[in-house]
């Protein structure tokens, strides 16, 4: 696969790119079709404009994985990356809607660099954006001139109740305990970050294998693999979340510590036993010490008892059965390779 070179991320596989030009005159379609204000909120979060509407040049449209996947399940399936189009819409409406109501959800102010719509425009016009977003994406597809897009609307479906699913498990684990009777386990986040990440994931890929016209099989082949992908792309996100610099992420560091969440280094940090994972303990138990170097202590912890490792290999792990995973459905060759090199990039990354 082909890699272009770019500024802040190093470089990105070709697919991206090529899905991006390929998709993006629909996506600006369908915004395009938005209530003014809303289509105005969408515009900024997808990076286009700036906060007054005008066009912006050094506006981040974000990594541009789930496009690049839906297109690649299409071409997977023996099809053009072209039927995929209506596919990789819906799934980038529903990521731009996903993530401006995560964004209130979670208390966090910035995302890709700049205000966050809710900090921008305020949470009612924030939430009635991503409504806005989820309405389109629907549409967008059950009008897709496809003969498959009954079915396509029937997989969207099951990915937003996953998806949907996922974040009310995450926001459920803010208030169980850190450790003891109630303690949220490695398994149950695991199958948090499957639903809340994995579900887009793995709901892209099969969106673009259904319009590309794949069995059942395959279909199911395909989401499978993008849910593993989906736990990896999670602890790596958990990992920047404390790691990351906020320069390339584009995010707030050390928020998920501040908000409870239960993300994989801190959980397994604590399964550790050992005596920073009891000091650690100790720190997250107290909610005013979590506030001035308190984060950054934690995250100090959080190494010493092996969650970081803990996190990363979690995430080779699922990125193994991703791969492994494209294996068991009889895929075209190209977009295969394709696949499993946007599979290693999206584990690779550092934003
Ligand atoms: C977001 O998960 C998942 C959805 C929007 C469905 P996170 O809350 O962990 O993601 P970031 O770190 O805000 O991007
Ligand atoms: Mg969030
Ligand atoms: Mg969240």
């Amino acid at each position: 696969m082909t890699a272009v070179p770019d500024a802040r991320r190093g470089a990105v596989p070709g697919v991206v790119a090529r899905s991006r030009e390929l998709v993006r005159p629909a996506l600006v379609d369908a915004v395009g079709r938005l209530h003014p204000w809303t289509g105005e909120m969408a515009a900024y979060a997808l990076g286009w404009s700036d906060v007054a509407g005008t066009p912006d040049p050094d506006g981040s449209e974000g990594k541009g994985v789930r496009q690049a996947l839906a297109v690649l399940g299409a071409e997977a399936a023996g099809a053009d990356g072209s039927a995929a189009v209506p596919g990789a819409v819906a799934t980038e409406l529903v990521h731009t809607f996903s993530l401006l109501h995560d964004d209130i959800m979670d208390g966090d102010a910035l995302r890709r660099q700049r205000p966050a719509v809710w900090k921008a425009y305020g949470t009612g016009p924030a939430v009635l954006a991503g409504d806005a977003l989820h309405a389109q994406a629907v549409r967008t597809l059950a009008e897709a001139p496809s003969p498959h897009a009954a079915t396509a609307v029937r997989h969207l479906c099951g990915t937003l109740d996953a998806l949907v699913s996922g974040q009310a498990d995450d926001l459920r684990f803010e208030q169980r305990p850190w450790t003891g009777a109630g303690a949220v386990e490695l398994a149950e986040y695991r199958s948090m970050a499957e639903r809340k990440t994995g579900a887009l994931l793995g709901g892209a890929i099969g969106l673009g294998a259904v319009l590309g016209g794949a069995p059942a099989r395959t279909v199911a082949v395909l989401d499978r693999a993008g849910r593993h992908l989906g736990i990896a792309f999670q602890a790596v996100d958990d990992l920047l979340g404390i790691w990351g610099d906020p320069e390339v992420t584009g995010k707030p560091v050390h928020g998920d510590l501040r908000q409870r969440k239960k993300t994989y280094p801190v959980l397994a940090a604590l399964a550790s036993g050992g005596t920073a994972a009891r000091e650690l303990a100790v720190l997250l138990e107290s909610p005013e010490q979590l506030r001035g170097a308190g984060p950054a202590r934690a995250a100090a912890l959080v190494e010493e008892a092996g969650g970081r490792a803990a996190a990363r290999a979690e995430a080779r792990r699922n990125l193994d059965a991703a791969r492994r995973g494209l294996e068991d459905a009889a895929l075209a060759p190209a977009a295969a390779g394709d696949l499993d090199a946007l599979f290693t990039y999206v584990l690779d990354r550092s934003w």
